[in-house]
């Protein structure tokens, strides 16, 4: 292990590489890399870096917004098999179908897409900023993709009327209400923190709806002791690194987005030598996308 490690820190510097790993990578993933974050945290290091090379360990959606941020320099996705099954559910044809169904209403794409469906998109959104940049935007009817159940929280907090789509993230489906209404009653004490990815019967139990980053900072702040998580079960490293005297109870142990494990030390130097796999984007489609992610990231300085 020590080795390994040692051999990818070699090679990092070697390459001027920054490694950036998301919140839900394997434990030992997430030890060695330079940041660790949510999504919007990740295309913000990703925008502003100045390495020559980004080791994007993450899934695909993430790696290309890095690729789109940054036609110059080279980012590779340690396991190129790494896809978000959410973001495969919506191709730009479906998109351009919901556009020419509701003429006039702008479109809000979740980061969670591709780079295709992006291009057809007035503004990308994560999850720590989708209430911020749909509530400020003037428009009554927006079209919102792919994920029903982030749209679904977005509608109640703005009051808007969201055009749905009916994607989802199948590992936070796996939260179920029962099992928190369970938790809850075992540990009365414990603050409920869910993502918003979760069924809204789950969201609805929640003290605090918030990103991955979000839970983290809400958890080192809060005068709590006990905290039942409603997301993905990778967080738990970090929530235990960074509060070894607060006790986490997941709300569902089978909540792993297997997508996310894919991506190990051993890719990772591979990755390093081989200097792949590489993630590019074609470049009339990586100027289009580009538009709707920097408004994302100007809206939310
Ligand atoms: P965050 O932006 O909250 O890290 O979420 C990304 C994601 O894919 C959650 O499933
Ligand atoms: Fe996609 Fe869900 Fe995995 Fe996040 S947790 S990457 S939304 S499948």
């Amino acid at each position: 292990m020590t080795d390994i490690i040692e051999r990818i820190q070699t090679l990092a510097k070697k390459r001027n590489a920054v490694i950036l790993a998301h919140n839900y990578q394997r434990d030992e993933v997430q030890d060695i890399a330079d940041f660790v974050g949510d999504s919007l945290e990740l295309s913000r290091k990703a925008a502003d870096t100045t390495a020559d090379v980004i080791v994007f360990c993450g899934v695909h959606f993430m790696a290309e917004t890095a690729a789109i941020l940054n036609p110059g320099k080279t980012v590779i996705l340690p396991d190129a098999a790494s896809g978000c099954p959410m973001a495969a559910m919506i191709d730009a044809s479906q998109l351009r179908a919901l556009k020419a169904a509701h003429p006039g209403a702008p479109v809000v794409a979740y980061v969670n897409t591709t780079a295709e469906v992006k291009a057809e998109t007035d503004i990308c959104c994560t999850s720590s900023n989708a209430v911020k940049i749909v509530g400020g935007m003037p428009d009554a009817e927006i079209i919102f993709v792919p994920d029903k159940n982030l749209g679904d929280y977005v509608a109640r907090q703005t009051g808007k009327n969201l055009i749905f789509f009916e994607g989802f993230c199948p590992t936070h489906m796996k939260i179920m209400p029962d099992d928190i209404r369970a938790l809850k009653q075992a540990h009365p004490n414990a603050e409920v923190l869910v993502h918003p990815e979760c069924r809204p019967e789950a969201v609805a139990l929640a003290d605090k709806v918030l990103s991955t980053t979000g839970i983290c900072v809400h958890v080192s702040q809060s005068p709590a002791k006990e905290f039942i998580i409603g997301t993905e079960v990778g967080i738990f490293h970090r929530l235990r690194k960074e509060n070894p005297e607060k006790i986490f109870y997941p709300a569902s142990p089978a909540a792993v987005c297997p997508n996310m494990k894919k991506n190990s030390l051993e890719k990772i130097l591979w990755a390093l030598e081989d200097m792949r796999p590489v993630i590019t984007v074609a470049e009339p489609i990586r100027l289009k996308a580009k538009r709707a992610i920097d408004r994302m990231l100007e809206l939310s300085k």
